[in-house]
């Protein structure tokens, strides 16, 4: 039935951005990555666990010899709100001094996480740091957060899939949906 077709990867609401719209932005974030860091080797550092799939289709996007590397954060807070307390659970392997980094988030909302982890970053002495945040919430960022590449600009609703979860689950839709707790059965 096609109400079981919806919801047989469990969409948990209304699709808002489709897959083929986040393939068109990427690809348009990635030409412009390219032409702005012509004749260098930028270091991606990705955000995990929400900025893996949107880092898998950017760096394949971007026509450059680009590295990666990873950390991980958590903060603490409930699960649908951030605190602003960050806590590093993974850090980096590479060095950044002398790198172009371009720091990979998938979704900036308060700009608290990014805001802790721009400092920590810029204190480690790369020739440039850069953002490429593929969703920012509109409105809720109280200081310039001085971002060079946003995807989509989304509005308050809380959204999952292409990497973004609650509470782990449907990083693996290949869309953004809104999250609407009652929308699906929980399995
Ligand atoms: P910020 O520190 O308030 O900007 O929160 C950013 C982090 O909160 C993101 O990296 C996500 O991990 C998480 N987050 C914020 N909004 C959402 C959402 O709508 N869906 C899933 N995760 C979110
Ligand atoms: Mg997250």
């Amino acid at each position: 039935m096609s109400s079981e077709a919806t919801t047989a990867k469990g969409d948990p609401g209304p699709i808002l951005i489709p897959s083929n719209d986040l393939e068109a932005c990427i690809a348009d974030l990635g030409s412009r990555i390219t032409n702005d860091y012509q004749g260098r080797a930028p270091l991606l550092v990705g955000v995990l666990k929400g900025a893996f799939m949107f880092m898998a289709d950017l760096a394949r996007a971007i026509e450059l010899p680009v590295e990666f590397d990873f950390m991980a954060v958590s903060s603490y807070g409930s699960s649908t709100r951030t605190s602003g307390v960050v806590r590093i659970v993974k850090d980096l392997d590479l060095d950044l001094a002398g790198r172009d980094v371009i720091l990979v988030e998938d979704i900036i909302d308060s700009g608290l996480t990014l805001n802790y982890l721009r400092k920590n970053l810029a204190a480690r002495n790369p020739d440039s740091l850069e953002v490429c945040a593929l969703l920012v919430r509109k409105g809720r960022q109280h200081e310039d957060l001085d971002l060079r590449y946003v995807g989509f600009e989304i509005p308050p609703d809380f959204v999952v899939g292409y990497g973004l979860d609650v509470g782990e689950r449907y990083r693996q839709l290949p869309h953004i949906c809104q999250y609407q707790p009652n929308s699906n059965t929980q399995k």
